[in-house]
């Protein structure tokens, strides 16, 4: 299993998830960057708003990193179907396969935390040695809201809801993005779980809250203020914080095709478990 393993040198033109991943650049022109391997991260907004393109930086880091597995969620396929090749699961458009995968993941999960209470650990760390599991859903709703039977669809977000709350201390980490920031797809409770909220251009102050959280358009921060043209400009929160404005880094095709082939050649290279 995933356990421990002897550390070793990073491999050349290798990544690690326990760096900042690279988001953008914000209005005063500083990078912005997440640490991934700490907190869930959603992401919302309006169709054509940039979530896909911002999903692809984060799949990006992580499947350039040998210290983390990474596990694609895709109805469309489109999205992040270039990354298929450094999955070790991509689940289409089949919420059979999709319960299934997160099925297996909440049962690694409690195994990851019966391991970490024998060594007496609260929490997974670099040090521990076992892989992060980066768990990267476009999009939610499809999944919750549009395909399947509804207990089914219940299934799907119930899994979801439990790897969001207790993932993240045995490393498994959960990343969503949604085009339908309502309060039926992404419940304050739900919401409250991810650590880092982003919000792309949202149609009206009130789906731009249900990613931020209640409160924030009041204050001025409003992805409906957004310009629908400026894709890819979008309002991040980290637990605790105020929101960033930024605009996202953009990967072609073609440079998502290179990356992946590099990042699969990395990972057939040996390093795997
Ligand atoms: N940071 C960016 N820089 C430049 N162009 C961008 C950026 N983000 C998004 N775009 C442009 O906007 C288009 C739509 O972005 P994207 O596919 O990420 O939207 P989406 O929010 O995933 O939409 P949907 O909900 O329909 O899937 C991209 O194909 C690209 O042309
Ligand atoms: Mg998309």
């Amino acid at each position: 299993m995933h356990r421990f393993r002897n550390r070793r040198l990073p491999a050349a033109g290798s990544l690690s998830i326990w760096q900042k991943v690279f988001l953008g650049i914000d209005e005063n022109g500083r990078a912005v960057r997440v640490s991934l391997a700490e907190r869930n991260l959603l992401i919302g907004g309006e169709p054509g708003a940039g979530k896909s393109v911002a999903l692809n930086l984060l799949v990006a880091h992580a499947a350039l990193s040998l210290d983390c597995r990474l596990i694609l969620v895709d109805g469309k396929r489109v999205e992040l179907g270039l990354w298929a090749g450094c999955a070790e699961a991509f689940v289409g458009p089949s919420i059979t396969d999709a319960i299934t995968t997160l099925k297996a993941l909440q049962v690694e999960m409690d195994e990851r935390y019966d391991m970490l209470l024998s060594i007496g650990h609260r929490k997974l760390t670099r040090l521990t040695g076992a892989r992060v599991v980066l768990v990267v859903i476009d999009e939610l709703a499809y999944f919750s809201a549009t395909v399947g039977e509804s207990r089914q669809q219940k299934e799907f977000v119930g899994l979801v809801r439990d790897l969001v709350a207790r993932g993240r201390a045995a490393g498994i980490i959960v990343v969503a993005a949604t085009q339908r920031p309502s309060s039926d797809i992404v419940p304050t409770s739900l919401r409250d779980l991810f650590g880092y909220r982003w919000a792309f251009r949202c149609s009206t102050h009130a789906s731009s809250d249900v990613i931020l959280g209640h409160g924030w358009a009041n204050e001025g921060y409003t992805a409906a203020s957004i310009d629908p043209a400026a894709r890819g400009v979008g309002w991040l929160i980290a637990e605790g914080g105020i929101p960033r404005r930024l605009k996202s880094a953009f990967l072609t095709d073609v440079q998502v095709v290179d990356l992946a082939a590099h990042a699969a050649e990395l990972r057939n290279g040996g390093d795997g478990e």
